[in-house]
């Protein structure tokens, strides 16, 4: 199998198996505990049917949303995620070359493998800078300021991993970082020589948004260890008010997930809120994004920009959530095993093919305009 063959979600995801050491292909592919969640995301967009309209007018059609005062020539984001050079060597550079080359945003991960600098002076398409809150309030600070300096456009607090979520996966393959594998995790890494070769001729693993702060040592202290030591489980919303204000632009929250949640990020004046359970990755038996979209937007939608991730696969899933209200959607795997499979090409086959997804099923609508979908196009079974 290669690039060429690979029409959809499920195609890279074999692909990126096929290319990847099995313990990093598990830490993307996993979820929390079981795994509910994460199959939830996924299925909660087939229970719900789209109903068209017919004999609209559709020769083109405008697949631009504007969100947190970013305008994007699509309806989807590609969500922060960390550690991208262990799954390509080219790793964040792929990506936001991607997300800037259709039009969109690109999420940096506090815990990425490429600097803020560097990939804002290497694109000029909205950037979104994602991070966690640290017991050290003056090292939360220091990153805000670097951030400002950087020419971010939206900043992002990640608020559902107060404590990391249990992924069963990694403890079976012992995938860690720095890696301590064992041995069915070597022999994984042993079988998979080209990935292992771009590994160690590329440039060394680091952590460039945090080094230059915390002392990881070069990536060698241990993600566990700085979310058990560096994180402060303690934080309230005072806390984050204090943040919003101090940014004073664009701030979201991510991982918000119920209506009272959704009301008090409108109270302390953030700008946008992503309705996210992480994948899959945190709280297992924690509801499908998409499942409570309707509430919190009936609650919040005409206050604050609802924003959705998890389980989008299709084109079509990007539809049934702006039917139901998000103004946009964000991705993490969809882009994730096209990056493991083949790099930027990857990636870029990958948003290209959800565009033309969204564009075609725009048309199959009856729609010109995202903002003419509405819950009319909806049913629930
Ligand atoms: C993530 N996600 C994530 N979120 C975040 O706020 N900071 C991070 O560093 C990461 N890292 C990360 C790594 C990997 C491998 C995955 C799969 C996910 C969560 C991510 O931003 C997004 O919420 C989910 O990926 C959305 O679900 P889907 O699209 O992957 O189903």
């Amino acid at each position: 199998m290669r690039l060429n063959d690979c029409h959809n979600f499920h195609d890279f995801r074999t692909l990126a198996r096929k290319r990847l050491p099995g313990p990093i292909f598990n830490y993307i592919d996993g979820g929390a505990d079981d795994e509910v969640t994460l199959r939830r995301n996924s299925e909660s967009f087939e229970r719900c049917d789209l109903v068209p309209s017919v004999l609209r007018g559709v020769s083109s059609v405008d697949t631009s949303v504007t969100v947190m005062g970013q305008t994007l020539a699509v309806p989807f984001y590609c969500s922060p995620t960390a550690l991208q050079r262990l799954f390509h060597h080219q790793g964040e550079r792929a990506v936001a070359a991607a997300a800037a080359r259709y039009g969109t945003m690109f999420g940096v991960s506090s815990l990425g493998t490429v600097s803020l600098e560097e990939l804002r002076k290497a694109h000029s398409g909205p950037q979104v800078y994602q991070f966690y809150f640290h017991k050290d309030r003056g090292l939360n600070r220091a990153m805000m300021a670097r951030a400002k300096e950087a020419g971010v456009n939206v900043m992002m607090l990640t608020v559902d991993s107060i404590t990391g979520g249990n992924r069963e996966r990694d403890l079976r393959t012992g995938f860690s970082i720095p890696f301590r594998l064992n041995l069915a995790g070597i022999t994984q890494f042993a079988i998979k020589p080209q990935w292992a070769l771009n590994y160690l001729t590329h440039e060394k693993f680091s952590l460039p948004q945090l080094d230059s702060h915390v002392d990881m040592g070069g990536g060698v202290m241990s993600i566990s260890r700085y979310f058990t030591e560096m994180l402060d489980p303690s934080m309230t919303w005072d806390d984050v008010a204090e943040m919003v204000r101090l940014w004073s632009g664009q701030f979201c929250l991510k991982g918000i997930m119920s209506v009272a949640d959704a009301r008090r990020a409108v109270e302390i004046g953030c700008t946008g809120i992503i309705l996210s359970n992480h994948g899959g990755r945190q709280l297992d038996g924690s509801r499908a994004a998409f499942d409570q979209l309707a509430e919190i937007v009936d609650a919040v939608g005409d206050k604050i920009d609802v924003i959705m991730d998890g389980g989008i696969q299709r084109g079509t899933h990007v539809l049934k959530a702006l039917s139901l209200g998000a103004k946009a959607v964000g991705v993490g795997r969809y882009y994730l095993y096209p990056l493991a499979a083949a790099g930027q090409p990857g990636v870029e086959r990958a948003l290209g093919q959800l565009k033309t997804e969204v564009e075609r099923g725009m048309k199959l609508m009856g729609v010109t305009t995202l903002d003419q979908l509405s819950r009319e196009n909806l049913r629930f079974r």
